[in-house]
């Protein structure tokens, strides 16, 4: 894209963290709703993607697992990220998957701010999580560094505008842009078969504007966007970048992390998506055929 067909589009925060260190309730308060209440044990299975308005600005926040087999999601969040918000519990401190969120972050050379959560605890540590976080090379401004710390209370709402401040001075700095006036390309955010719906996908639009109909390919799958679906459950017609949303009419279920592209022209998707398809199955075949030759041997 030539530099006068940019414009400013939304960050896109991705909320990393050990597990259970808050990083959903925070997105709860940002949101102001209640994601946490609805999941399987409190436990983030997925990554969730919405958008809010923040003094006219938007955000566009992942939110992704903590647990500790969710490695490979969490390093893809980091891939679309240009924010990383990095949730610690000021009562637990510095954690493993704190640790392995840093090191995604620093190997896509995204901002950090970190976000102090837990405040209102009694046990709280704050001075704790400061030196515990200079080890991995985040020093805190207060202490001559230059990594922003925001102490938070995701459960109590304090905090939260200080840190949208931030997220929106740092998306300053970074000068985001995109240009709206292509065919739309991005990232899977996560995708699953529906019963009802079929495959649904939820992408991410990093550059260009989606439609309604557009002819596209995403990973191994194709299709015609049938329908899209925003962050709020509202069909939408036509989505730009930055912008989460959930689409139907893929002839499979991506994977989390594929990258998608549409086409001006439906024949050339159909051609490109058959023969990505094909190579898929083949190579899911050697792998079944390879587990049959394994079997025979143990
Ligand atoms: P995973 O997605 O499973 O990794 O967890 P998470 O980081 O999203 O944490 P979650 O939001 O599910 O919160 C974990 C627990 O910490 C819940 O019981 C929350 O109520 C609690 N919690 C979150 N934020 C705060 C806070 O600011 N203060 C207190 N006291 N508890 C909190
Ligand atoms: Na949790
Ligand atoms: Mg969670």
């Amino acid at each position: 894209d030539e530099e006068k067909d940019l414009q400013v589009r939304p960050p896109v925060v991705t909320i990393m963290g050990h597990v259970d260190h808050g990083k959903t309730t925070l997105l709860d308060a940002i949101r102001n709703t209640k994601v946490t209440a609805g999941e399987a044990g409190g436990i983030t299975q997925h990554i969730g993607a919405y958008q809010i308005t923040n003094n006219g600005k938007q955000i566009t926040f992942l939110d992704t697992p903590g647990h500790a087999a969710f490695t490979t999601m969490r390093a893809r969040g980091a891939q679309v990220t240009d924010i990383t918000i990095l949730v610690v519990a000021a009562d637990d401190g510095v954690m493993p998957q704190t640790v392995e969120a840093i090191n995604h972050a620093k190997a896509a050379e995204v901002p950090i701010i970190v976000a102090v959560n837990k405040m209102d605890k009694e046990s709280a540590n704050p001075d704790r999580v400061m030196q515990e976080l200079t080890e991995h090379g985040l020093v805190s401004e207060a202490w001559g560094g230059d990594t922003i710390f925001v102490n938070v209370s995701a459960i109590k709402g304090d905090g939260i505008d200080d840190l949208l401040e931030m997220i929106n001075l740092v998306s300053e700095v970074e000068e985001l842009k995109a240009n709206p006036n292509r065919t739309a390309i991005g990232t899977v955010i996560e995708a699953q078969l529906d019963k009802g719906r079929g495959s649904v996908a939820t992408l991410l639009v990093q550059s260009g504007t989606l439609n309604v109909g557009d002819p596209i390919v995403v990973g191994h799958t194709y299709g015609r966007v049938r329908a899209m679906v925003n962050d709020l459950g509202r069909r939408v017609k036509t989505v730009g970048p930055s912008t989460p949303v959930e689409i139907t009419g893929l002839n499979d279920v991506p994977q989390a992390g594929d990258q998608f592209m549409v086409f001006a022209d439906e024949k050339k998707a159909r051609q490109v998506g058959e023969s990505r398809f094909k190579k898929q199955q083949d190579a899911q075949r050697k792998e079944s055929s390879k587990l049959n030759l394994d079997d025979l041997f143990n």
